[in-house]
């Protein structure tokens, strides 16, 4: 069985054109993306983005590009504002100042009802504390995005079904969360966050509660997704080893990004 369909962006190139474009100036089918969006090589790009809590200052002025099929973790101390850098990039808080721009569109600007069906297609979370919901199965819980995102029903089960076989979990379609070893709600967390070909994926200690074994599996996984299908991730982690393995390793001090 096939992942999933190819990437969009291939999926309508137009065989008829003699010279091929590059691929970021074709259309995409499924996204409502303006055109900036495409001409963009950067996913994420966060321009000098501040945020504070009252009195303290958590971000001091971040900036951070991120390039399509790129993987870049975020390593600092605790408290450095990590976590809260990639609720901004998330959409799931505003900034003080400062701009978040995810595939070309300039966050700030969708008024909230555009910005919840943009999160919902464009970005997917794979946080430490999965937020799997308990009453519903490991297949259902993964179809969510693509229920929320009206598509039709049977495209979004047989697309579900083909991300958690892949991810080894054809067996456990029926489990609730409660019946899933930690390793495999992670990987449920994870089909659910592709379900939808987000533009990237903002994994906040991804592996944080897994053992040893589990965590390698994870951080290859995502290697894969990578290798195979583009996917761009920004990855905050603790995991040296998940770090080493990133394309680019950015430490955050204090609120800003080292040099
Ligand atoms: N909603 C909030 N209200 C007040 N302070 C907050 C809030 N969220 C975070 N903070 C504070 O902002 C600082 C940065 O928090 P953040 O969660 O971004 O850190 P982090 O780098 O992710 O740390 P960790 O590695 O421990 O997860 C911390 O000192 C934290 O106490
Ligand atoms: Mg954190």
């Amino acid at each position: 069985m096939r992942f999933f369909e190819a990437p969009r962006i291939h999926a309508e190139r137009k065989e008829s054109s003699k010279v091929r474009k590059p691929l970021t100036d074709l259309p995409l089918a499924t996204h409502d993306l303006p055109q900036t969006a495409l001409n963009s090589k950067h996913v994420v790009r966060a321009v000098r983005l501040t945020k504070a809590y009252g009195d303290l200052t958590v971000l001091k002025g971040v900036d951070l590009e991120v390039e399509r099929g790129e993987v870049v973790a975020i390593v600092g101390a605790s408290g450095a504002g990590k976590s809260t850098l990639l609720h901004l990039l998330g959409t799931l808080d505003r900034p003080d100042s400062g701009q978040v721009c995810i595939a070309g569109e300039q966050v700030s600007d969708l008024p909230k009802t555009r910005l919840d069906a943009f999160r919902n297609r464009s970005i997917g979370f794979v946080f430490q504390a999965h937020h799997l919901l308990a009453e519903f199965s490991a297949l259902e819980n993964v179809m969510i995005p693509g229920l929320i995102a009206a598509r039709p029903e049977t495209q979004v089960r047989e697309r579900a079904k083909a991300l958690l076989g892949q991810l080894g979990l054809f067996a456990r379609l029926d489990h609730k969360p409660g019946q899933l070893s930690g390793g495999e709600q992670q990987r449920v967390a994870v089909a659910r966050a592709l379900l939808n070909e987000p533009d990237v994926i903002l994994a906040d200690e991804p592996s944080g509660n897994l053992d040893s074994d589990h965590s390698r599996e994870l951080h290859q996984l995502f290697f894969k997704l990578r290798e195979q299908f583009g996917q761009t991730f920004v990855i905050v982690t603790h995991n040296p080893d998940l770090a080493a393995m990133a394309d680019r390793k950015l430490v955050m001090v204090d609120g800003r990004m080292a040099p």
